[in-house]
């Protein structure tokens, strides 16, 4: 793909989500265990992270462990916190260099403490980079996160007159983060399966057929050539492109 491929994109979202699905089918398809999938489910990330920054995405959220996921097989939930603390060790100095931001959305409770302080000194390092904003969404449930945002306005001490949906989604953990504008979700599944269900309510959503593990930086391209012909109309009747 050339870089006139990319001037064709009308429009490029600042934020995308990808519910990356699939990984177990993938591996079992090839016969094996279904944690190859999720390891095969890294090699890709890189890439897709990387054509994230050359497309000009400033937000990427991905979904790599929901809260509901702790229902798995054992080996299958020890392999997955193998695999983010693998991925951590390995990928972070590069993150780093090449200004990437890394932010956790999600319960750090539950993860156990070798992988918080990783997760947390990785948050620390990165937290000035600006080039691209990454969302981990790591023992994440989106009506979790909103229970946790109930919590934290009442102990706050906030009136009834001041809840109002800036407020809420200041205490949600994607404060500060735009919503999404596309949200991906891989594997020929349509649903969003607890996924940032407050802040997509006006996200475009994409869908393909193909496994994650084999989504890479030309099937992104595609995701987002079919968004820029979205009209996005916020409930209202028609939109003069960009307002
Ligand atoms: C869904 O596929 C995928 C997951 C639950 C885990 C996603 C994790 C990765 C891609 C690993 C890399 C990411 C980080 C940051 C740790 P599935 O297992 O539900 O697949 P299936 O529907 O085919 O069974």
């Amino acid at each position: 793909m050339a870089k006139k491929d990319l001037d064709k994109l009308a429009v490029v979202p600042t934020h995308v989500a990808i519910i990356m699905d699939g990984n177990g089918r993938w591996a079992l398809e090839k016969g094996l265990p279904r944690v190859a999938g999720h390891r095969a489910g890294t090699e890709n990330l890189r890439e897709v992270i990387e054509a994230s920054v050359e497309f000009g995405i400033k937000y990427l959220t991905i979904y790599a462990f929901s809260t509901e996921n702790w229902k798995r097989p054992q080996d299958e939930i020890q392999g997955l916190m193998h695999i983010f603390r693998t991925m951590l060790d390995r990928e972070l100095k590069n993150l780093h260099e090449n200004g990437v931001q890394l932010r956790h959305f999600g319960r750090l409770e539950g993860i156990d403490n070798a992988l918080k302080k990783k997760v947390l000194e990785a948050i620390d390092l990165t937290k000035d980079n600006q080039t691209l904003i990454l969302n981990i969404a790591f023992n994440y449930g989106g009506r979790d996160e909103i229970i946790q945002a109930v919590k934290g306005i009442l102990a706050d001490g906030h009136t009834p007159d001041e809840v109002t949906e800036d407020l809420i989604s200041e205490y949600l953990y994607s404060a500060s983060c735009p919503d999404p504008d596309l949200i991906i979700r891989t594997s020929g599944e349509y649903r969003c399966s607890n996924f940032l269900i407050w802040q997509g309510a006006y996200s475009e959503w994409y869908f393909t057929p193909t496994y994650w593990p084999d989504f890479g930086r030309e099937d992104l391209y595609q995701a987002l050539a079919v968004y820029s012909q979205r009209d996005r109309r916020y409930g209202k009747i028609k939109t003069e492109k960009g307002s």
